[in-house]
Formats: structure tokens, C-alpha cells, sequence
């Protein structure tokens, strides 16, 4: 008798090991671009996740403050779902090993950022959350029985039977292609940062999954809206920068221009810990008129034990963030839009479902408030394994099999172009010229590779949207005005 076919899962960050470890015990396979979950942004994750579980907070609290950030363009039942759920996400990760940062008395501690109205963010390893979970989900993942991992492999094309997706195309390093069958096929490939020129992302965080899924006529949503973090370390010719927390601006670090002046003061009630769009762009103007950058003196002697991975970064680079400024940049860091799903992660194709970054089932509306990624990833995945697990063995769909393929990836030189018409059209700042301009770039590349093919349809829904909202800022919205 052949083995049943596994669920399979195309990626293996934060959103896609939730969602393996809840299927069980129906059998699971995740497959991984790269050696393994290391590189997955998740682990980069620095803040931490936002969960109202102090007795003073509630998740209607935790809602309200998501819809603020959000402007109000959330879907209010996914945020009712996400915040309600928070404290039980907690306890599941704790459970599966991953030890929250506490005080003195044993109790969690909670941080604060940007848009929070109070400080709910749990954290591990100080600056180090991300990785911290990611080590327990990898570790409880090898541990079970049910989850095959595959490493390595790049997931190019979907495999349909009669309308109803059942597997995925997959080449090897060494370029062997297989077809792989499963019962369901999740995509959770995380984000887009590494189709601009700087982003907070790993360089792979490229789209591929939003790609595919659009390629195969899944529906898309939200895609104009591209979270900026105002603070990655400007690093000269790197492409993945090393992030800054907005934790140290929660924990006294001030933004700065090049004479030491207030980059923030004056700009918005909250100053530095402005809503990350504000900030990002004040930031960016100020990059434009000579550069910005992060005073984290404040934070002095607790600063290598609080933010270890920050840290690390600076003095890799030579500068010692307890007495030097840090220089700063804005950077891609988030993807609100993405594959339509419902709260249960489907698609528009049977058999199709999407969790975590690449999906969007409105929960962050048009700007994501922080801290609220890993969450979304715990809640939506286990959220959908748990649905998953109850699958038949074999898919729904009957006929013959259909194999559809992403078109080839850019070369290189055409990749760094493209990066950089993201950046320039489709960053912190856009406008309609500019985004005409990078439709016609886009169009013109977009037969060469898939990536531009994506880029185009991102454009294209920035240029539908004339007015400013959330992260989508327009500067020829005359509704608007630059901060
Ligand atoms: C940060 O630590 O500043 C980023 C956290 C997030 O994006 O939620």
C-alpha cells in the first residue's frame, strides 16, 4: 500500500512550522528554499509579539490599537481573532519550549513599541525573539514524527487536477525537477523585501509563493501595501540590512540628523515612536538631506545584555552604539497585502491555502501594527493545521494532471534594477508619475523574469489607489502633505 500523501508546506518560517507542528498526526512535509528555517525572516524577528495578557490590558485594547495602526482598513473579525487568540499563542509557544524573557519576580516582561498603547510585548533573548521562537519550532518540528523537512529545493510550479491544486513542482540545487503530490498544498513563503534595494528581509524573502499563486489564478489583496521600517542600519552596498528595533527608540534612543537635531521632535505628538510610516519618512527625507541616525546612548551600560543581536551588528561594524550613533535608513520590512485567504487559509484555488506573510486575509489593514507578525504567523498557522489535519488522504480533484510553471527568475543585473525601480517608485513616497514610469519598467521586464511580472501587478495596485492610506503614501494626493 503507498504511504498516504502529506500535507505539503512550502516554507518553513514561523507561519509554516504552526501549522505543521497543529496538523499532526496527519503527515506533513516542509519544504525549504534554503538549508533550513535559519534564514526565514521570522528569525530575524527582533521586538517580539504583542499579546494583551497583562491583567491591566485587554484584547480589545490590543484590537483597537492593530485598527488604529491599520487606518482602520482591517478586517475587524481577523483582528478580534488575532487578539483574542494572543494568550493562548503564547502559552503554545511556551509549550513548545521557547522561553519569554521575565522579571526579577517571574513574571513576563513586557516591552513597548510604536502604536501600542501600553507595553504588551513579550519577548525572548532581549532583541533576540525571532530567533529564539524559531530554534523551539525547529527543534519541535525534527522531534515530530509526523514532519518530513526538505531542504534545498526551489518550489516553481503547482501541480492541478481538475481546477484542485494536489502538489508542486520542485527543482534541486543541482537542477533536477520533480513533481511532488500532496493532499493540500500551503504556501507560507513569507514576504517581498528582497525585491527592494534595501530591505530589513533575507535577500530570498522575494515573493516567489505571491508569485506563483497569482500565476496559477489565485486572487490577490492589498498588494500597494509595503511596510518601511525607519530604522535599518544604513550599510553601504548591502542589500539585506541589519535591523534596528523600534524597542530602542521604546527604550530611549532618539533619531538625529547629522548636527544632532531632533529628527522627530515637532513631527508628531508620539515623536520617535511615531507610527512606523511617519517615521520612515521623516527618516527618509532626512537620508535625502545629508543622513540619519540613531542616538542609542540613552540605553548605556544595559545595552549589550537588553539588545544583544543589535549589538552584535554595531560592533561588527565598528561602532559602539553605548557612545556612537548608529547610521539609519528606511527598508522593506513588511507585506500587508498578499494571496486573498479566509481566516481559514484558502485560496480561490481548491486546494490552494496561504498563511503568514505571503497571505492576506485583512488582518493588518494598510499598515501592520508591531509585534503583530509573529503572532499572525501562530495564530493563522495553527489556525489552519488544526483544519488541515482533518483532510481526506487523497485530494478532490479527478481528470488529468496539469503542471504550471512560474516563468524563470531575472538575471542579475536585471534583479538589482528592478530593486532599485521598487525603491525609488514604490518606497515610503510615491507618485503617480513615478509610478507610471515604473509601470513601463516593470511591463518591459516583466517577459524576462517572474519577479518583474510580480513587481508589475504590486505597481499597478498603487496606481490604482490615488489617495494616501496607511503605508501607502502618495505625495500627489493633495489630501495629503509630507510630514
Ligand atoms: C522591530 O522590532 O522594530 C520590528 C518588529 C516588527 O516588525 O513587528
Amino acid at each position: 500500500m503507498s504511504a498516504p500523501a502529506p500535507i505539503i508546506i512550502v516554507g518553513g518560517g514561523i507561519a509554516g512550522l504552526a501549522a505543521a507542528l497543529a496538523a499532526a498526526p496527519a503527515p506533513v512535509l516542509v519544504l525549504t528554499r534554503g538549508p533550513g528555517a535559519r534564514g526565514a525572516a521570522s528569525a530575524m524577528a527582533q521586538g517580539g509579539i504583542a499579546a494583551a495578557i497583562d491583567p491591566g490590558d485587554s484584547p480589545q485594547a490590543h484590537a483597537h490599537d492593530t485598527c488604529v495602526a491599520g487606518s482602520f482598513h482591517n478586517d475587524r473579525a481577523m483582528v478580534d481573532l488575532l487578539t483574542g487568540s494572543a494568550g493562548d499563542a503564547i502559552e503554545w509557544l511556551q509549550r513548545q519550549g521557547v522561553a519569554f524573557d521575565r522579571d526579577a519576580d517571574g513574571g513576563l516582561q513586557f516591552g513597548r513599541e510604536g502604536g501600542h498603547d501600553r507595553a504588551r510585548i513579550v519577548h525572548a533573548g532581549g532583541d533576540a525573539s525571532g530567533a529564539k521562537v524559531m530554534e523551539a519550532l525547529v527543534a519541535a518540528a525534527r522531534s515530530a514524527p509526523h514532519i518530513e523537512r526538505r531542504a534545498g529545493l526551489e518550489v516553481d510550479g503547482l501541480v492541478l487536477q481538475g481546477g484542485h491544486v494536489c502538489g508542486v513542482c520542485v527543482t534541486a540545487a543541482d537542477g533536477t525537477r520533480a513533481a511532488l503530490h500532496g493532499r493540500a498544498v500551503v504556501l507560507a513563503t513569507g514576504g517581498i523585501g528582497g525585491l527592494f534595494a534595501q530591505t530589513s528581509n533575507p535577500a530570498d524573502a522575494d515573493g516567489s509563493g505571491l508569485a506563483l499563486a497569482l500565476a496559477a489564478g489565485a486572487a490577490a489583496r492589498d498588494l500597494e501595501f509595503v511596510q518601511f521600517h525607519p530604522t535599518a542600519m544604513a550599510v553601504h552596498g548591502l542589500h539585506s540590512l541589519p535591523l534596528l528595533t523600534e524597542a530602542l527608540r521604546g527604550a530611549g534612543a532618539r533619531l538625529q540628523d547629522a548636527e544632532g537635531r531632533s529628527l522627530m521632535e515637532g513631527v508628531h505628538p508620539l515623536a520617535d515612536l511615531a507610527p512606523r510610516d511617519v517615521v520612515a519618512r521623516r527618516v527618509l527625507q532626512a537620508c535625502r538631506d545629508g543622513g540619519a541616525w540613531l542616538d542609542a546612548h540613552r540605553i548605556g551600560a544595559a545595552f549589550p545584555r537588553a539588545f544583544p543581536t543589535v549589538f552584535q551588528a554595531c560592533m561588527e561594524r565598528g561602532i559602539d552604539p553605548r557612545f556612537q550613533p548608529i547610521p539609519v535608513t528606511p527598508a522593506a520590512h513588511f507585506h500587508m497585502g498578499g494571496i486573498a485567504v479566509d481566516a481559514d487559509g484558502a485560496t480561490a484555488l481548491p486546494g490552494l491555502h496561504a498563511v503568514g506573510e505571503v497571505a492576506c486575509n485583512g488582518v493588518h489593514g494598510a499598515n501592520r501594527l508591531a509585534s503583530n507578525s509573529l503572532l499572525e504567523g501562530v495564530v493563522f498557522g495553527r489556525r489552519l493545521g488544526h483544519l488541515l489535519r482533518a483532510l481526506p488522504e487523497s485530494g478532490a480533484g479527478t481528470g488529468k494532471f496539469r503542471l504550471l510553471h512560474r516563468k524563470p527568475a531575472l538575471q542579475a543585473g536585471e534583479m538589482q534594477r528592478l530593486r532599485a525601480l521598487m525603491m525609488d517608485a514604490m518606497g515610503p513616497v510615491r507618485s503617480g508619475d513615478g509610478l507610471q514610469a515604473a509601470l513601463r519598467e516593470c511591463d518591459a521586464l516583466a517577459a524576462s523574469g517572474w519577479q518583474a511580472a510580480l513587481a508589475r501587478e504590486l505597481v499597478a495596485a498603487a496606481l490604482q489607489r490615488a489617495h494616501s492610506l496607511g503605508a501607502h503614501f502618495r505625495s500627489d494626493d493633495a489630501t495629503t502633505a509630507l510630514d
